[in-house]
C-alpha cells in the first residue's frame, strides 16, 4: 500500500522556505551528501523514461572561477566548494531534454536543501564558453550549473510570489 512519507504541510513549508543561496561556507560537502543529491537527480521523471542527462561534478577551483567569470550573475560560483553542471543529451530525447533536465535540477535543489546545502540555478551563462570549458559536444545542452555549499551568513529573506488568485484561471 502507498505510504505517505512526508507530512504534506511540512512538505509545503519546506518548498516555501527553500531559497536560492549565493553565499557558501568554505567547507567541503561530504561524499555521502553529494551522492544523495546525485541520486535524487537520477530518480527524476523524464519523458518515456529516456533520462537524457549527464551530471558533471566540478570541484576544480580554476574551473569554478572560469564558470563564474562567464556567468552574468554568478560571482558566487567561484566561492562554492562544488558545482554540478546538468547537461541534456539532445540525441537521446530531442523533444524533451530541456524539460527533463529542468526537473533534475529542481529535484537536486530540493534534495540539497533538505541537507542544509544551498544551491542556485545559473541561467545567465556564456554557454559557448562554459561548454568548451567542460568539453561538451554539439549535442550536449548545458542547462545550468548549480553551485553548492553549506549556507554562509544570515538566512536569505523570503522572496515574493504572485498571489494564487492572479495566476489561476478556472473553467
Ligand atoms: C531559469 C532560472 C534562471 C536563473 N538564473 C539565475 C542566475 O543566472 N543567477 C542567479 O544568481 N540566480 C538565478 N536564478 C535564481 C532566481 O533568481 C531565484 O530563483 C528567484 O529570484 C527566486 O528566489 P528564490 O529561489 O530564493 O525563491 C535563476 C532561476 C531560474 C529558475
Amino acid at each position: 500500500m502507498f505510504k505517505i512519507m512526508i507530512d504534506p504541510q511540512d512538505f509545503l513549508e519546506f518548498i516555501k522556505n527553500r531559497r536560492s543561496i549565493r553565499s557558501f561556507q568554505d567547507k567541503q560537502i561530504s561524499d555521502n551528501e553529494i551522492q544523495m543529491i546525485l541520486e535524487a537527480g537520477r530518480w527524476s521523471p523524464s519523458a518515456s523514461n529516456k533520462q537524457p542527462w549527464e551530471f558533471y561534478i566540478i570541484r576544480d577551483k580554476e574551473i569554478l572561477k572560469e564558470i563564474s567569470n562567464n556567468a552574468f550573475y554568478g560571482r558566487h560560483i567561484k566561492r562554492a566548494p562544488l558545482a554540478i553542471a546538468i547537461v541534456g543529451k539532445k540525441k537521446i530525447s530531442p523533444n524533451y531534454y530541456i524539460q527533463d533536465t529542468s526537473l533534475v535540477s529542481m529535484i537536486m535543489m530540493l534534495m540539497a536543501w533538505s541537507l542544509g546545502i544551498g544551491t542556485c540555478w545559473t541561467g545567465a551563462l556564456n554557454r559557448k564558453k562554459v561548454k568548451k570549458l567542460l568539453d561538451l559536444g554539439e549535442n550536449d545542452y548545458l542547462l545550468t550549473v548549480l553551485p553548492m555549499g553549506y549556507i554562509k551568513g544570515n538566512f536569505p529573506k523570503p522572496t515574493l510570489r504572485t498571489a494564487l488568485d492572479q495566476i489561476i484561471k478556472e473553467m
